[in-house]
This record gives C-alpha cells, structure tokens and sequence, in this order.
C-alpha cells in the first residue's frame, strides 16, 4: 500500500491517505513535546520504537478480544491503519498515583489504587485538554451514552490485559492514555497508539521511570528508557 496525500500532521505522528478509502498510513516521528507542546524536543528512535511496540500490543489487544484499528505494520516507522473519526477524548487509566492525579490532589506518586481510575480529557490543544466528566461529554455531543459506556469497558478490559502483560516484563503499567475512532459504520476500535509516550512504565524493582517521564522532568536516559522498553516487548 501507498501513500498518497498527507491528511494531518500531529505532534508525533503523520497520517497519509491510501487508494483504500478505508485504510490510512500513519508515520511516526521522533519528535517529542510535553505540556501542550511547549517543550520540544527530538527522541531519537522513538518514531520507530513507538510504532513497533503499539502494533504488537494492538495485535496482543485484538487476540483478546478488543478491536483495534492495526492492519500491517510497513516498515520500522509506518503502519497501515483503519480510517477512523477520532473520538475527541483521552480515555486515562490509573493503578497508581502519578503525574496529573498526583498535583491535582496533593498526593505523592506512587500509592497503589485498590482499583484502577478512568477519567477523560477533551481532546482539544487550544482549551489545553481540559478534565471533562460524561455529563460534559454528552452535553457537547462527543460521544454518545452507549458510546462512553462502551469506551468505559474497553478501557478497563485493556488494562487488565496490559497490566498483566507488562508484570511478566517486570514493568508496572502505572497509567496510560488511550484514544478510540468510529469506523465507516459507526463501530468503536481502539486507535492511535500504545507506547513510553502515552503510558507511564516504572520497573518493577527498582521504580526507575522508562517513559516519557524522562523527556518531561529531564531526568535524562531518555533514548535509553525508550530502547529497554523495546527491549522487554520485543526482545531487542
Ligand atoms: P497525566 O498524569 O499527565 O494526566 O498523564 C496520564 C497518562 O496519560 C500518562 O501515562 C501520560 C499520558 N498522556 C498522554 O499520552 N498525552 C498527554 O497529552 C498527557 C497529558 C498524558
Ligand atoms: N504530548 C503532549 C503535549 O505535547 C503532552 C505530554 O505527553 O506530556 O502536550
């Protein structure tokens, strides 16, 4: 499959149209941003390892059950996809205390949840991705209530799955964000992407952060965090 026009370009990714009408090419980059990209800078390797990781945990995803909107990885950085709408939420999953949840309500990082937190962000740059509950989301017409009950479920399945997944890897999966499209008839799958820039990884030993959490607070070993991950998914 190939390339034809560009359709959008975001701050990690590029997406192409195909000759399908249905399938679009995403091209990841190694440019990195944080707050609202206000912090830029460039992770070296991180186009291809976020690409490579979240094919094959969406393939993991799809044989339990959840449907993803993965087709055929290209090459080491594109990645055929089904054309979806996005839905404009971050869908944000939480088993410990970190980042966001931590600031907002005076807690350290790192208590451990008796049970996993969901929440949701309006997906939208210029109001900065603002907190939003169901009420809101309905109010605005995001989504509609047998959407967001759908999006609540598969959210939670694909922590359970992944939670378990990254345990054997001795990584515990402290948060993640997740984003899901409509398909052309209206069906939900889970889109965009699965990797150290969209989830919080911390070593199950040691807590060492091997997440984007090295780029925001400059803690430095950021290629490094970004290469061991792949290594512990992918063996290499
Ligand atoms: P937060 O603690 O900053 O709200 O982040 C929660 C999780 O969501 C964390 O794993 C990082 C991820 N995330 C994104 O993927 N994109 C974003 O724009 C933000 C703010 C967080
Ligand atoms: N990627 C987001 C941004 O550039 C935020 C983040 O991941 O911290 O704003």
């Amino acid at each position: 499959m190939e390339k034809t026009v560009q359709l959008y370009e975001g701050k990690a990714k590029k997406v192409y149209a195909t000759e399908d009408p249905d399938k679009v090419i995403v091209s990841y980059k190694d440019d990195a941003t944080a707050f609202d990209g206000s912090k830029r800078g460039t992770i070296l390797g991180k186009g291809a390892i976020n690409n490579r990781m979240t094919n094959y945990l969406m393939q993991i995803l799809e044989k339990n059950g959840i449907p993803t909107h993965y087709v055929e990885e290209l090459n080491d950085r594109e990645t055929v996809v089904k054309r979806v709408s996005i839905v404009p939420l971050e869908v944000i999953i939480r088993n410990l205390s970190a980042g966001s949840f931590a600031k907002r309500y005076g807690v350290e990082e790192g208590l451990v949840f008796e049970a996993p937190t969901l929440e949701f962000s309006y997906k939208n740059d210029d109001l900065h991705d603002p907190l939003i509950n169901e009420y809101h989301a309905l109010a605005l017409h995001l989504a509609t209530r047998e959407e967001l009950s759908q999006i609540t479920a598969m959210a939670f399945k694909i922590n359970e799955i992944l939670k378990d997944y990254f345990l054997q890897l001795n990584v515990k999966l402290v948060d993640f964000k997740l984003e899901f499209g409509r398909l052309s008839n209206g069906s939900l799958v889970l889109a965009d992407e699965i990797s150290p820039d969209t989830c919080r990884f911390w070593d199950a030993t040691t807590n060492e952060k091997l997440d984007k959490d090295r780029f925001r607070r400059d803690l430095g070993g950021v290629e490094d965090a970004y290469q061991e991950m792949m290594r512990r998914v992918l063996g290499e």
